[in-house]
């Protein structure tokens, strides 16, 4: 070949190759450029990437993953595991508020969450996206908007405090036993949800008698079930489970009989509603729901289960026992609670109203505050869609795990200050004694942007006349070893306290009065 045609043709050849070339050196360029995750303290194997750190730390994962992040610069870990996925965990203010609202669309649950979660809950409202989500969210909202069901709600969990709570803890005083109060709050909130929600009471919390026991097996067969199916994705060889239950063996095994048992539970209360005929006549929220199938009712009945079954139960178990050794926050709680009474004209024992259970600023700032340092849903996970850029340029790519810690956020300096270990009600409180709320992508507790918790007033309503009226009452003495530090935790959907929490209660002493 003559020399002008060889250079001919090796131009032809670079013409033809030069979108390829510019392709690659744009990917080049941009991968070269992108911000990684790199998590301080952390080391990554060539082949097993952080597994060998995982499993040393997996039965202490909160506490693991927030000693990290704490000691990041970005407040932030970033984990590559085989076979399970790469991800981030995340602290930062500014990284949540990116998820949770600005790139929402980008950040579903995603199919591989929802997926291990199906045989479970199905396709209701805490375990679907997209439109599926949308419709479930829309109606729920409007049903929890309406006044008829916060008064529903006022009354449902005043009730179940004057008829069941408190005459327990009565003959608790009487026969000076020991109680699981954790137990007792999960029922109370079983209970509740049941009543609130499908218009159905479980009666969990009702006195003895076996029917009251065969209630309570249900209940913790449903805990049972939750626990299990979290444990798939604890799993470090996540086929593993898929051959268990192809298998029907070991905890599949359970959680297939465990999910049966629930699934029929919920299924007899949607065809309870269907006989009785009511089911838009009323003020519950599977109400709003009436045009659904057997099966979807089934599952909405699932996701309310979820939201309140022990979300409020353990922020109240864990606010009881942060009290046990603070006598200054009783005394100022109680003091709040005789000036509410006074000022609404009621007697001990007697209801509180909606008005009164509103007020309250300093037991709305304890409970706060409490479940600023114990989170009932420690850690919230998403699936990033499509590559992306965290606000700090941090590079997320399409697939990964992206998940929030509110417990590790509760332990940041940098959103809370130096003072940041300590349980202080007052840093909720303004100089004129008013509660002043935090953004919900700083304190990430009842998540933040389209999704967050529809049911927190609820929750709020709840938590306070469970506490006013016991604390009106009753001392609780918290009978865990003093000397154990803070009680371990169990690793599950809620921060539910290992081992219960067990209590003794003692009538107050009414000052000027009798006990
Ligand atoms: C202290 C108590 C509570 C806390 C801390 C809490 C927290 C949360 C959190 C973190 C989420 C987001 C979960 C997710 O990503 O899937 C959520 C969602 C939700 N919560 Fe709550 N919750 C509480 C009580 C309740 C109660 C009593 C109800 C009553 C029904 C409720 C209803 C819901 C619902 C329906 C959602 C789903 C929202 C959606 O996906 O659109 N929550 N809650």
């Amino acid at each position: 070949m003559a020399i002008p045609e060889m250079q001919s043709s090796a131009l032809s050849l670079l013409i033809l190759l030069l979108p390829i070339l510019l392709y690659i050196s744009y990917h080049l360029a941009r991968t070269l450029t992108k911000k990684k995750t790199t998590t301080h303290g952390l080391k990554s194997h060539p082949l097993l990437g952080h597994l060998p750190a995982f499993l040393r730390n997996r039965h202490r994962f909160l506490d693991w993953s927030t000693e990290l992040i704490v000691a990041s610069p970005d407040h932030r870990m970033g984990f590559w595991i085989p076979g399970m996925r790469t991800g981030i965990v995340t602290a930062n203010p500014a990284d949540v508020e990116h998820l949770l609202r600005a790139n929402f669309a980008n950040y579903p649950k995603g199919d591989h969450a929802t997926s291990m979660l199906r045989d479970f809950l199905g396709r209701g409202l805490f375990n679907s996206d997209g439109d599926q989500w949308l419709w479930q969210r829309k109606n729920a909202s409007l049903q929890f908007a309406t006044r008829s069901l916060r008064r529903f709600v006022v009354d449902v969990v005043q009730a179940e405090v004057a008829n069941r709570l408190l005459p327990l803890l009565r003959r608790s005083n009487a026969g000076g036993d020991v109680l699981d109060l954790q137990d007792v709050l999960e029922r109370f909130a079983f209970d509740t949800i049941c009543m609130v929600a499908f218009g159905h009471d479980p009666g969990c919390l009702a006195d003895g008698g076996t029917l009251a026991e065969a209630r309570s097996d249900l209940m913790h067969t449903f805990g049972e079930a939750q626990d299990l199916i979290i444990g798939r994705f604890l799993d470090p060889i996540e086929v593993s489970w898929k051959v268990k239950k192809w298998l029907n063996v070991g905890t599949e095994r359970r959680l297939k009989k465990a999910i049966a048992d629930v699934h029929a539970f919920a299924m007899d209360i949607v065809r309870a509603r269907r006989r009785s005929a009511s089911l838009d006549a009323r003020d519950d929220v599977l109400s709003r729901f009436v045009a659904s199938d057997d099966e979807a009712l089934q599952d909405i009945v699932l996701s309310f289960l979820i939201a309140g079954r022990e979300t409020t139960s353990s922020a109240l178990t864990w606010f009881f026992w942060l009290v046990s050794s603070r006598p200054d926050v009783v005394a100022r709680i109680a003091d709040e609670v005789r000036v509410a009474r006074e000022s609404a004209g009621t007697r001990a024992g007697e209801p509180f109203g909606f008005d009164a259970l509103r007020g309250m600023p300093y037991l709305h700032a304890a409970l706060t505050e409490s479940m600023r340092l114990y989170p009932p849903v420690p850690i919230d996970s998403q699936s990033c869609a499509a590559d992306d850029t965290l606000p700090d340029g941090t590079h997320v790519g399409a697939g990964w795990s992206v998940t929030y810690s509110a417990y590790a956020m509760g332990r940041l300096a940098a959103i809370w200050g130096d003072d940041c270990a300590e349980y202080r009600p007052e840093r909720w409180l303004g100089e004129d004694g008013a509660f002043r709320p935090e953004s919900p992508f700083r304190y990430t507790v009842f998540h933040a942007g389209p999704r967050m918790c529809l049911g927190k007033e609820m929750a709020y309503v709840q938590m306070k006349s469970i506490v006013a009226s016991v604390l009106e009452e009753f001392v609780v003495d918290v009978k865990k070893d003093a000397a154990g530090g803070v009680p371990e935790h169990v690793l599950s959907v809620t921060l539910r306290m290992k081992g219960g929490l067990p209590v003794q209660v003692r009538r107050r002493v009414v000052p000027g009065g009798a006990e």
